[in-house]
């Protein structure tokens, strides 16, 4: 059985101190192949250069909405160039965060759009991140009807699956789905369509239950797939092959070069 971390950051100095470590661990728990997630210019570089040293690496670069007020022309262009990098197979993580505001509403909305503008240009799919803006976020994403992707770490209602799933986006589903408190995910989850389900685990963050407040990391992927298996009562091997096949699809749809 072999698993693919579609969001973790390797990058994050939190992981990036001992990240061999974390590597060997993920792969001692059937994680075969990460996909490194930026969050703003010096992270895309890093999740880059992380992608040299294993070929199960793979690279998401952008600009977290947090970060939107220095999504300038010239980081832009900085980010098209790393865009072009052979591993990148996807932009993101970009979006819109209502919960934190770290950035003005506007920037985050700039920010957004310019780099929904890059997906598309390159033919990317994007890594969406979202807290309490689903209704705006995907009026933004219907205005982009040929860029696909995934909603990274899922946290709307039935009606914004429902509305992701028909324009095409990925449900990426992670250590929260493990929560008690999770109830309301747990049964988007069982009735999401099975080839539009992504696992990862947002590592350092959002560590699943038992690890819940700990410092996360790609290995505990297989308890969010314990927890996905059992909601689809499907054995871990099916789950396995389902996802992975969906991994694929996706970073190869929507690949032009
Ligand atoms: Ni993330």
């Amino acid at each position: 059985m072999s698993w693919t971390d579609t969001h973790c950051h390797l990058n994050h100095p939190d992981l990036y101190a001992d990240w061999q470590a974390v590597w060997f661990r993920a792969q001692q728990a059937g994680v075969q192949r990460l996909i490194l997630i930026g969050y703003d210019l010096p992270s895309s570089q890093r999740a880059l250069e992380l992608t040299a040293h294993a070929d199960a690496f793979y690279a998401a670069v952008g600009i977290h909405p947090h970060d939107a007020a220095h999504c300038d022309a010239d980081a832009l262009q900085t980010l098209r160039a790393f865009a072009r990098h052979p591993r990148v197979v996807a932009i993101g993580e970009i979006g819109l965060d209502f919960y934190r505001d770290l950035a003005p509403r506007e920037a985050q909305y700039r920010a957004f759009h310019a780099q929904l503008q890059l997906a598309a240009e390159l033919g990317l799919p994007v890594v969406i991140h979202c807290r309490d803006a689903y209704d705006e976020l995907l009026a933004v994403l219907s205005e982009y009807p040929a860029v696909r992707g995934v909603l990274h770490c899922f946290s709307g209602t039935a009606v914004h699956a429902q509305r992701g799933l028909e324009l095409g986006y990925y449900l990426g589903i992670g250590g929260v789905v493990t929560f008690k408190s999770a109830e309301p995910l747990r049964a988007i989850v069982r009735t999401t369509p099975r080839d539009r389900l992504l696992l990862e685990t947002d590592a350092p963050y959002l560590a699943p239950h038992p690890y819940r407040g700990k410092r996360n990391e790609p290995a505990y992927l297989s308890l969010v797939a314990q927890q996905v298996a059992a909601l689809w009562e499907v054995p871990l091997e099916t789950l396995a092959q389902q996802t992975e096949a969906n991994v694929d699809r996706l970073l190869q749809r929507c690949r032009v070069y």
